[in-house]
């Protein structure tokens, strides 16, 4: 029999399954989960069972849980202090991003070439925000975005609309105009007990 899963993230789930179940958009639902996901990077529980998530270095992503009729996924990294992100998008998918402890800049770019070339970009960061815990950034598909790490270990909780890893997704170099295609975060399962 598997062990009981961490109070706060099965709220969570069951919040997010009752929004899945009655709202068909998925814009929308990421809009109402925005609530409950700033909720659960507040919940001092949590950050305090984060200190010692192992690192998720070389694009790597904690497998929290997939929800299989709804195919929503929900990950955690751990970021070292310093961390350098990359310029990405996520392809087609939702991404709910809370920031669960320490901080992190949450970046905004946009191209600025008519985006008509599959390995050639022209890009310019348009906002940066600092991210710290109980705060919720929402990423639509194919938004293009970095995370910087901050001066000390960054942990974020996130919900995706599907389950990334198997997803081709873009990396984007503002400086060498280059795009480069690749199979998203590895995917390592992390399991929440009580
Ligand atoms: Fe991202």
């Amino acid at each position: 029999m598997s062990q009981q899963r961490m109070p706060a993230l099965q709220l969570f789930i069951d919040e997010l399954r009752a929004i899945w179940a009655v709202d068909p958009d998925m814009g929308s639902r990421m809009e109402k989960a925005k609530p409950h996901l700033a909720r659960l990077v507040e919940c001092k529980e949590l950050q305090e069972r984060s200190v010692d998530w192992p690192s998720t270095e070389g694009r790597k992503n904690l497998l929290l849980y997939v929800d299989e009729e709804f195919e929503f996924a929900i990950n955690a990294v751990v970021r070292v202090p310093g961390r350098k992100g990359s310029v990405h998008d996520h392809a087609h998918a939702w991404v709910l991003y809370g920031i669960l402890c320490g901080k992190e800049s949450l970046e905004r770019w946009e191209r600025t070439d008519d985006g008509s070339r599959e390995d050639y970009c022209e890009l310019r960061m348009t906002s940066v925000s600092t991210g710290s815990p109980g705060k919720v950034d929402l990423v639509p598909p194919f938004d293009i975005h970095a995370e910087q790490g901050g001066a000390e270990r960054s942990v974020a909780i996130i919900l995706r609309s599907t389950r990334l890893g198997n997803i081709t997704q873009r990396q984007f170099d503002p400086v060498a105009h280059t795009i480069t295609p690749g199979p998203g975060p590895t995917q390592i399962p992390f399991e929440l007990t009580v």
